[in-house]
């Protein structure tokens, strides 16, 4: 939640440009408001340029300079207003501050400040910060300033802090993600790699503790507490820039999709190390727990499946309910924590209160240099590339196909699951047909006017229903909900009206003659009954068909969801990029 960016010693002079630009490939992470704050070349005054709203179209008439820093914000404290927006600055405007995380602590600190005199210009948490440096800076060196400031504030946090006297960029992190990106003589932060990936893909990623200070000349790293340097080894990521780049489609969610016909094949390629750790420790009597919030929670549930087939037992928690139960995980677990991000607050939360008690932590994580990739044991990484949209499509098939082959891999079957991949793969390429489109356009059309649309799967297609749901709620705003197919008789068929929506995601499977006869269930009650499957059945009014792969088939299911949710999102004039209210990374609690 909320982008971070900054650029010091901007090649082109035009830092707030640059500043914009990278804030743009960040308005993923929170578009309630936009903000820049540049040191002009004049150096007088530090100049601020900030609005509420999505920062996609906006232009910034700042004038040139090197050093600027800039935010896009998902709110928290204080209301979407312009003076809440970020950056904020101390009572005499030479610093200047962002923030991304919540000072659990700020009122006491407020009130010590207006005890002492300071105004206050917003209603943020993050003000407090602009003004207790001004207080700590009487006596000390910026430096010294903003890292025993940073020490003062209660909660997880990442800073950046631009002071005018010193033309220095400051940033400390406390659980909130900063990344530094090493440039020709330039220097960048962003809260994610894609924010300056035009610039540089050679990289440091800020640990928890860690101050960087960054001024023209050069960078150091310092220890918050101790304040002592800190020697760091940068490294070169393989993210090319087209990953961050729409690539000619008209949104990053659309392009993301159709990315699936590489990047799921992709993850057969990946992990066999890790694989094999595991499931040696599988051996020694370890059990699995899995983990995950949102699209990752489905993820870990449909795990859950996958590892039932091969004859092994696991349990599934979502990591936001994962707490009453964190004391029967010990040292034989294997906590296996599910995130595109690896900064979701929740899965972080529980994996830390896990590893307390003695569990393994596997990560199956897709973005780099991650909180959850670094408290982790052993990393699966899921190799999807960098997710623009915050609708998660190829992270979540990349994180499926991961467990998937992670299930395989125990039961000494790791080539044949990759086969599998391979094969779902390649149909895939030939199930994203333009003949498909027309027809979820059509079907997307149809339903443009529904109040409710309602979804059911059975066993494997179970989780994949709640994946096919999430994607038209989050992306349409429609409501759309998805139950167990054998659930339906105890009390949800109640909402079926004639010519109810009513999608019912099939395999060829032992769940075949179930699933068809809750849709004949759906049908006598006037709903209007349209399969996802490899087949057609005289109970489908309508049938989507996907290849049919076995226990892949919920791929092919869950992508034709992903694609009427974004057609749904178009047609109801939704940003399918940028639904409201909703944020890529939820790093707070
Ligand atoms: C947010 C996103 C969801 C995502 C969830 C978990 O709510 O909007 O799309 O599934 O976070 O994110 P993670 O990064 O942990 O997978």
């Amino acid at each position: 939640m909320c982008g971070i960016f900054a650029v010091v010693n901007d090649k082109t002079n035009q830092a707030a440009q640059t500043t914009l630009e990278g804030l743009k490939k960040l308005e993923y992470r929170g578009y309630d408001s936009w903000g820049i704050a540049l040191i002009p070349n004049n150096k007088k005054t530090i100049k601020v340029d900030k609005h509420i709203g999505k920062i996609g179209q906006a232009k910034t008439y700042l004038p040139t300079g090197s050093i600027a820093i800039g935010h896009t914000r998902w709110a928290t404290h204080g209301g979407v207003t312009d003076k809440n927006a970020h950056p904020h600055l101390d009572c005499k405007k030479e610093i200047a501050v962002i923030h991304n995380g919540i000072v659990e602590n700020y009122k006491e600190l407020k009130s010590q400040l207006n005890k002492k005199g300071h105004t206050f210009r917003s209603d943020t948490d993050t003000e407090v910060i602009a003004h207790i440096i001004e207080e700590k800076i009487k006596t000390r060196s910026i430096n010294e300033a903003v890292f025993s400031t940073f020490n003062s504030l209660a909660g997880s946090n990442a800073i950046v802090v631009l002071d005018r006297k010193t033309g220095t960029v400051i940033a400390c992190r406390n659980g909130s993600p900063l990344v530094v990106g090493l440039g020709d003589g330039q220097f960048f932060l962003g809260s994610d790699v894609p924010a300056f990936l035009k610039y540089t893909n050679r990289v440091h990623f800020l640990n928890d503790g860690e101050g960087v200070t960054i001024r023209n000349n050069g960078i150091k790293i310092n220890n918050l507490k101790s304040g002592k340097t800190i020697t760091f080894s940068s490294q070169v990521l393989d993210w090319k820039l087209e990953d961050a780049e729409k690539g000619g489609y008209p949104h990053f969610l659309l392009k993301e999709i159709y990315d699936q016909k590489i990047t799921i094949e992709k993850t057969a390629s990946l992990n066999a190390d890790g694989f094999a750790k595991i499931s040696q420790m599988l051996n020694q009597n370890y059990k699995i727990v899995l983990t995950g919030c949102g699209s990752a929670s489905y993820c870990a549930l449909a795990g859950k499946y996958f590892f039932a087939a091969a004859g092994i037992d696991t349990q599934v928690y979502a990591a936001n309910e994962l707490m009453p139960f964190i004391n029967l995980l010990g040292k034989k677990t294997l906590l296996i924590a599910i995130s595109q991000s690896g900064e979701t607050a929740d899965t972080i939360i529980a994996v830390k209160a896990a590893k307390k008690n003695g569990a393994t932590i596997v990560a199956v994580v897709n973005a780099k240099g991650s909180t959850l990739e670094r408290l982790s044991d052993i990393v699966l990484s899921v190799g999807a590339g960098p997710e623009i949209a915050v609708v998660s499509t190829k992270a979540f098939t990349s994180q499926l196909a991961t467990l998937y082959l992670l299930s395989k891999s125990a039961v000494g079957k790791l080539e044949h699951g990759k086969m599998n991949i391979k094969k779902l793969s390649h149909d895939l390429k030939n199930l994203l047909s333009p003949t498909l489109i027309k027809r979820l356009i059509k079907i997307a059309t149809s339903l443009l006017d529904q109040e409710h649309i309602f979804i059911i799967g059975k066993h494997l297609n179970y989780p994949a229903g709640l994946e096919f749901a999430m994607k038209i709620k989050e992306t349409s705003y429609l409501h759309a909900e998805s139950f167990a197919a054998g659930e339906l008789k105890h009390g949800v068929i109640t909402l079926i009206q004639k010519g109810t929506p009513c999608f019912v995601l099939a395999s060829t499977d032992d769940a075949k003659d179930e699933v068809l006869s809750s849709a004949a269930q759906l049908k006598a009650r006037g709903g209007r009954i349209i399969g996802v499957a490899p087949f057609n059945s005289r109970e489908f009014d309508e049938v989507i068909k996907t290849p049919d792969l076995g226990d892949l088939t919920i791929f092919p299911n869950i992508i034709v969801g992903q694609l009427l949710g974004y057609y749904l999102g178009i047609g109801r004039g939704a940003d399918p990029d940028k639904p409201r209210n909703l944020a890529k990374s939820v790093t707070v609690k």
